[in-house]
């Protein structure tokens, strides 16, 4: 056999090893989910991600992810998506270690729920969450758009990566003073546009969003009324963590500032003791 040929048979012969062990690692794989974790991937799912991906996975702003995935190992292609985000696009990192929310067992959970749409398997359909009764929130004058309205937009929409009380999560806090002249028009331009290179969505149905014109004016003139997060101590909601600078307002705010300013003049002292004798 002349060694070129020999080197495709075994080249052949290797690839066809790699499909078989490739396979069978699959099927291995695919043992079915315990219904606990199927629960707890589709509350995860409820709260973070249909959002974007739909309540079935169907598709929205984000891709459709109730589908026949075309990789070998779907669960560690899912996996890694989850993890790290897809950079680029609107799809952020979700795990703890890239500075995501979402732990290594919740990260599982989800990839489980996901691939129990391609099996057809038992699904699960989360409770949807009973909002109390909101106190009525007054407009803002010379602002269009309803906040009554706008929250409700909000808690569908924006509160997952925002925080419920616009606090910041995954997205920047929204409950602050904002320094543009029209700071609706400021708010409208982002909200309906997006942020590129963010994981700041588009929401506008001008690109491709699913909010119409006058849902992003509704939502511009709640954001406006959202109480400015480091000077309230909101309340926490259950199932949501403390906001994460809370520790900044009372005594803990107080000590650092008084470290700081120590630090300050130290830093002072020292550069002009270093000074050169003139
Ligand atoms: C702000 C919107 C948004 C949210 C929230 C979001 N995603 Fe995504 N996701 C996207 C977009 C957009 C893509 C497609 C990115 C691309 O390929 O350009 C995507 C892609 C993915 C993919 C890869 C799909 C593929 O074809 O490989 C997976 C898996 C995924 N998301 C899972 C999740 C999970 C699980 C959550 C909740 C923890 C979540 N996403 C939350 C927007 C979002
Ligand atoms: C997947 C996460 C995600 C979702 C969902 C999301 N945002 Fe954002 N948003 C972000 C991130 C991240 C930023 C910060 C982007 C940057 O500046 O790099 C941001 C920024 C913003 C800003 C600009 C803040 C500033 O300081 O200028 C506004 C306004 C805003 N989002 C409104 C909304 C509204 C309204 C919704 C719901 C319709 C929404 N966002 C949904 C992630 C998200």
């Amino acid at each position: 056999m002349p060694a070129s040929v020999r080197i495709r048979v075994i080249g052949s012969l290797i690839l066809m090893g790699l499909v078989f062990l490739l396979a069978s690692l699959r099927s291995v794989h695919a043992q079915a989910p315990s219904q606990d974790q199927l629960e707890l991937g589709a509350q995860l799912y409820a709260d973070n991600c249909a959002v974007c991906h739909g309540a079935d996975g169907q598709g929205r702003v984000g891709a459709t992810l109730a589908q026949n995935w075309p990789s070998i190992r779907p669960d560690l292609r899912i996996k890694a998506s989850i993890e790290n985000g897809i950079a680029g696009s609107p799809m952020p990192a979700w795990s703890q270690l890239n500075g995501g929310p979402l732990g290594t067992e919740e990260i599982d959970a989800l990839v489980a729920y996901i691939l129990n749409w391609e099996t057809g398997g038992p699904r699960y359909i989360p409770p949807t969450p009973t909002l109390g009764p909101r106190p009525v929130i007054t407009s803002i004058p010379n602002v269009e758009g309803d906040p009554n309205n706008g929250a409700t937009l909000y808690d569908q929409n924006c509160s997952v990566c925002h925080g419920p009380n616009g606090e910041g999560r995954v997205g920047a806090t929204l409950g602050r003073v904002w320094s543009a002249f029209r700071v609706d028009l400021e708010l409208e331009n982002t909200i309906t546009n997006g942020i590129k290179g963010s994981p700041m969505p588009a929401w506008g149905q001008a690109n491709g969003g699913p909010l119409s014109e006058s849902q992003v004016d509704d939502l511009v003139a709640y954001i406006m009324t959202l109480p400015v997060a480091s000077t309230v101590s909101l309340p926490v909601q259950p199932g949501t963590t403390r906001t994460p600078l809370s520790w900044l307002s009372g005594w803990g705010g107080l000590i650092i500032a008084v470290l700081l300013f120590v630090l300050v003049i130290a830093v002072a002292v020292l550069v002009q003791s270093r000074k050169p004798a003139e």
